[in-house]
């Protein structure tokens, strides 16, 4: 029947009005509170208490019995139960369930948000999930959370008693609230990411200044110590043996010059300036000649197919995963030769750099077993390297067979030229 030609009364229609107005005033109200909760939300930084206030806040705008926050894990394609308020659901924290399961899973599936008035008479309802509660859901409310067309997760809230449901106006309002609630969590994510990297930044950096300070301790300062030595043993002689003088200075001149060379190769470790102004391949050239000069092993450059400059990214982090392996080799190989091979295959327009010792070889897989307790972080930093190029990082050794160290990239995309082209 047509709303006009309904029979009413004066006071039906007052009796209306003012239901509507008060329906409009409770939404008006609600709509404040999200505006509020969701102000508050973007100054939460901390991951775990910001998903907290969510849900909280969630539950109660909408006067829920219970509700849940469910997170994306994009590696595994699951739905994560991350958080749980209300309903004594907490058995079900952490669990994990396949992205299109349930009614949560229609919800990712078809990026909507869904009311359900009776779960049980809906046959998306989980039962595998709902069996592990002994908390009675009626109806319920579910809603994604989706920031710059990537969805993280989704919201769901719960009635547990019988005719209580959830309106179109809640979905609105829980639509807005999520999407607030997605930019918050991406920003928390994005800190706690700023916060990890720089930590690991500082322990990188502690790395190298131990290093250094090892290096510095084991090289040139222990020559320093012992050109003194001489320099005080020669003004005896020049008393006593002057004929032994000569001989004396040739020897300490022999000493500073390997300090001199010592300082220089650490110089160079830390800055090679020739890397920024003529290339990877001139660095690594003088590189390996002041190796030459001070180890007791070779270093031969193999330049299978000439290739073209690279980016100044590529550059540093090729010749970092290079440094780190011939520390390896210096450290762990006691090898008489070390090759780096340059190979570019054309098919796949892949560039390999190969650095290969005839050492004595290690056990890599048991090494990367136990890597997290050791506290060492040459093959991670390699790894991240090779990921800030797109490329791949690989070890092969075995004992007695010396150890092979490949780094693979992308060829065009890292060439110099590209980078300026964009
Ligand atoms: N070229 C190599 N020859 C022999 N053993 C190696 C070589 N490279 C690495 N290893 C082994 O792998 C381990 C891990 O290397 P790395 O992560 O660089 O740590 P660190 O050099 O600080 O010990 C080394 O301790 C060593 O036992
Ligand atoms: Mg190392």
């Amino acid at each position: 029947m047509n709303e006009y030609f309904k029979p009413s009364t004066l006071g039906e229609k007052v009796d209306d009005l003012e239901k509507t107005l008060q329906e409009a005033r409770e939404r008006i109200a609600a709509l404040h509170v999200v505006q509020e909760v969701s102000q508050s939300l973007t100054s939460e930084l901390h991951l775990k208490p910001l998903l907290g206030k969510i849900l909280a806040s969630a539950v109660q705008v909408m006067s829920a019995s219970a509700g849940s926050l469910l997170l994306l894990d994009e590696l595994t394609d699951e739905l994560v139960f991350t958080i749980l308020e209300g309903g004594g659901g907490e058995s079900l924290l952490g669990t994990r369930m396949a992205k299109d399961k349930g009614i949560a899973g229609w919800v990712v599936t078809h990026r909507q948000p869904i009311i359900v008035d009776d779960v049980h008479q809906d046959n998306r309802y989980y039962q595998a999930i709902a069996n592990t509660i002994s908390f009675h859901i009626s109806s319920l409310i579910c809603v994604p959370m989706v920031t710059r067309n990537k969805l993280i997760g989704v919201l769901e809230l719960m009635h547990s008693e019988t005719g209580r449901y959830f309106n179109k106006f809640d979905q609105q309002l829980l639509t807005t609230f999520a999407s607030q609630s997605a930019i918050a969590i991406e920003n928390a994510r994005l800190h706690e990411n700023l916060i990890a990297e720089r930590d690991h930044l500082i322990v990188v950096e502690d790395e190298i200044r131990k290093r250094l300070a090892r290096d510095l301790h084991d090289g040139p300062t222990q020559l320093l110590a012992s050109i003194i030595m001489s320099l005080s043993f020669t003004k005896q002689l020049i008393k006593r043996a002057p004929d032994m003088v000569l001989g004396e200075i040739d020897q300490t001149v022999e000493v500073a010059e390997r300090a001199l060379k010592q300082l220089r190769t650490l110089l160079f470790d830390l800055r090679p300036v020739i890397l920024e102004t003529q290339g990877l391949i001139p660095a690594l050239e003088i590189y390996a000649q002041r190796i030459n000069e001070v180890e007791d092993f070779k270093i031969i450059l193999v330049i299978e197919n000439q290739f073209e400059r690279l980016s100044p990214k590529a550059e540093v982090s090729i010749f970092a995963v290079i440094q780190e392996a011939i520390n390896n080799a210096k450290k762990h190989a006691r090898a008489s030769e070390i090759r780096l091979i340059f190979q570019i295959d054309q098919a796949t327009d892949t560039m390999a750099v190969t650095t290969k010792d005839d050492g004595v070889g290690f056990d890599v897989h048991a090494v990367q077993k136990r890597y997290e307790e050791r506290g060492s972080l040459g093959m991670i930093n390699s790894q991240e390297r090779a990921d800030a190029i797109n490329g791949t990082f690989m070890i092969s050794s075995e004992a007695g067979k010396g150890t092979q160290v490949k780094l693979s990239f992308p060829y065009t995309e890292n060439l110099l030229k590209h980078q300026k082209d964009k």
